[in-house]
């Protein structure tokens, strides 16, 4: 049975009730549109924590002005049945002025690691995830939080986050989830028409041919960066924001593939802004 809960005195209580009876909570964060990408999260906390907790609520605080909060997929009735389908334990789904009450003012930024890739970007998103993020780790508690190498980025600020404030929860990655055809599922897929998502195509194919470079043996950062480039920029409808390579996960500059790297890229389709990733490892001698 999938219980949701609005408000956050009702959510801390089910929690603690869990907790007394020794259970490990799992929790999922999401903004709702869900689709088989979010539904692997839950199946993974499902695994391995005793009761699992998914929040959707679509943060205002991590959209900057020009942005899509007000166009954001809002599909109610589908998430609830996906999270029943899964066997979701809670959903917790509350307002905005829930959350950010009247008189709200504290915020949480993760030095460093935020002012490269999307933060470079999209400068106040990282403060507005830190921040909703830490709220709901204080109203669910969970053992384990769950996110995924889709927003790697986000998955190192979390993680930095965590360490740098002490907190009790673990973030757990879970690898990206793609359609059959390689495009990495997200909600923001549905803003693109036919062909445009027929060109957004080009990220998981420059990601693959970027790995083939690193797996034959190319350790130039500069030359796999210029493949991937000039591969997306093949594709006319295809607007770059950002191809970069930093070490992972420590988020340092490279020249030189000798450890593990996220080759990451923003990709603008009209409007939509989409992100993909892939970690490259250096060839073995
Ligand atoms: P949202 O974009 O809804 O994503 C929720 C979680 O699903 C994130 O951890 C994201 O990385 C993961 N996810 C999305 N698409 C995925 C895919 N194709 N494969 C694997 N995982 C995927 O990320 C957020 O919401 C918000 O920033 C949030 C953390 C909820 C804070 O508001």
């Amino acid at each position: 049975m999938t219980k949701v809960v609005e408000s956050v005195a009702e959510m801390r209580a089910l929690v603690t009730d869990a907790r007394k009876t020794g259970k490990s909570i799992g929790f999922v964060p999401t903004m709702g549109a869900l689709h088989e990408g979010h539904l692997v999260l839950m199946r993974e906390a499902k695994k391995i924590c005793d009761v699992v907790v998914v929040s959707i609520f679509v943060n205002p605080t991590q959209f900057g002005p020009n942005e899509d909060f007000d166009a954001y997929p809002r599909t109610w009735t589908e998430d609830l049945a996906a999270c029943r389908s899964v066997g979701v334990d809670a959903v917790f789904h509350p307002l905005a002025r829930e959350l950010y009450p009247e008189g709200w003012g504290t915020w949480v930024e993760v030095a460093g690691v935020t002012d490269k890739l999307c933060g470079k970007s999209r400068p106040t998103h990282f403060r507005g995830v830190a921040t909703v993020v830490t709220k709901l780790f204080n109203i669910v508690q969970p053992d384990k939080a769950f996110f995924g190498q889709k927003d790697a980025q986000q998955v190192i600020v979390l993680k930095k986050m965590v360490r740098d404030l002490n907190m009790f929860s673990e973030i757990v990655m879970v690898p990206i989830v793609r359609d059959a055809d390689g495009l990495a599922k997200s909600s923001r897929n549905a803003y693109l028409s036919q062909e445009q998502r027929q060109a957004a195509l080009v990220l998981s194919q420059s990601l693959c041919k970027a790995r083939e470079m690193a797996n034959s043996g190319e350790r130039d950062i500069k030359a796999i960066k210029a493949a991937v480039m000039n591969h997306i920029q093949s594709v006319s409808l295809a607007n770059v924001d950002y191809v970069e390579i930093y070490s992972f996960p420590g988020l340092a500059e490279m020249d030189i593939l000798d450890q593990d790297a996220l080759l990451a890229i923003a990709v603008r389709f009209g409007s939509t802004r989409l992100i993909d990733n892939v970690i490259l490892t250096p060839k073995s001698t």
